[in-house]
């Protein structure tokens, strides 16, 4: 008699990502953490992004600036110098030898941002020139100080588009398999797309169709220069951080995949409408499915997921893939320990940000060592 087949685990199934073959559907979310000194990529994210790496498995690189103007944090890299793109490729690289998909996340903060970590001292750029109010830092105790922004001029806007090119452009030279356009959390992509931030009456703010024109064109200026197979895009419709919600999400994601189908592009990432706030889980009757149901691409979701919850959504064909953030950045080994049902390392906010190459980045064990 032939022995039992253990149950099948639905995010430990391999799937076809466009010409990439994953073996399995959990992906690592985008993650900042501020140990990219002087905007530069460090070598200690050789080790952080290889202990992250399995066979075939799809990566998400933390938000990457696209230019001098992109910057709201300390110690975030950038990819939009020479210096950059060379500091990427042997983390890359270390990524590639294992087997893994590496896509890196291209971005512009807008307005979250202040004078200090602007070229000449200048204010940050935006859809609108309204301020954001201070808010609490990760670590709940500093308060981030914004620059009131500089509304961008309609005439500035194709300049804007352009650095996202590049910055797609370098991320390919760099090695990495493709870019993931940062469309969410309120930075500056989101200061389009939500009427809360953008008063623009120009065209590219009023309707709903004139709020996505900079996403779009953003899109397809990156899909025009990498090719489609090679573009993902990341939203957070139902998020309201940095100040940035929308009167109607439902109608805002919607277009938004039905848009982005026009382009062909390789995924569209979305955060689940229970992640409203950062970090924090709230009730909810929305729901992404039927943004699910309209896109034509791969869907990944992501926001607040565990290994029950994330089977369950595969199992259903609620998503192709699940990205998790926070418990991959506590478990370099998670994928192994969600096929054991192994339990998992607790993550410890205090060292989300902290800018030491080892403590809270490299030195979360591993299933074999953890004690
Ligand atoms: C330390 C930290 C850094 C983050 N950095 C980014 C980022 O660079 N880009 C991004 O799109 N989301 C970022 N996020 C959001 C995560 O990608 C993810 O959507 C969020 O943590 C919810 O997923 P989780 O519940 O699995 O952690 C960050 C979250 C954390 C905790």
């Amino acid at each position: 008699m032939a022995a039992a087949q253990p149950p099948t685990i639905p995010l430990l199934t391999p799937y076809k990502l466009g010409k990439f073959d994953l073996s399995h559907r959990i992906v690592l979310a985008p993650l900042t953490r501020q140990r990219s000194f002087g905007n530069v990529p460090q070598p200690h994210a050789i080790l952080y992004y290889s202990q992250r790496t399995t066979e075939g498995g799809l990566l998400i690189a933390e938000a990457t600036g696209i230019s001098d103007t992109a910057q709201g944090y300390p110690e975030t890299p950038g990819i939009w110098t020479k210096e950059q793109v060379e500091a990427w490729k042997p983390i890359v690289d270390a990524v590639h030898l294992k087997g893994g998909i590496f896509f890196c996340q291209i971005w512009h903060v807008g307005r979250v941002s202040n004078s200090g970590f602007q070229p000449n001292g200048q204010a940050p750029i935006s859809s609108t020139d309204k301020p954001l109010t201070p808010q609490k830092r990760a670590n709940g105790i500093d308060v981030a100080q914004f620059t009131p922004p500089r509304r961008l001029r309609t005439d500035e806007i194709p300049g804007i588009i352009n650095d996202f090119r590049l910055a797609a452009r370098n991320a390919v030279e760099a090695g990495f398999d493709g870019v993931e356009i940062h469309g969410a959390h309120g930075y500056l992509i989101d200061q389009f797309l939500k009427d809360q931030v953008n008063d623009r009456t120009d065209k590219y703010g009023g309707s709903l169709e004139n709020r996505c024109r900079f996403a779009l064109e953003v899109v397809e200026a990156v899909v025009n220069e990498i090719g489609a197979d090679k573009v993902g895009i990341r939203l957070s419709p139902f998020a309201a951080y940095m100040e940035s919600g929308d009167s109607d999400p439902n109608a805002l994601g919607l277009h938004l995949v039905q848009s982005l189908n026009k382009y062909g592009i390789l995924y569209c990432h979305m955060v689940e409408p229970r992640m409203k706030q950062v970090g924090e889980i709230s009730q909810t009757f929305d729901s992404l499915q039927p943004m699910r149901k309209a896109f034509n691409g791969t869907f990944i979701v992501a926001g607040g997921y565990t290994r029950e919850d994330g089977n369950k959504a595969v199992a259903e064909n609620h998503a192709d893939l699940v990205a998790y953030g926070r418990w991959f950045l506590a478990n370099p080994d998670l994928p192994k320990r969600f096929e054991l049902n192994a339990p998992l390392n607790k993550y410890n906010r205090d060292t989300f940000y902290i800018p030491d190459p080892v403590v809270g980045y490299t030195d979360y064990p591993f299933l074999e060592t953890a004690n």
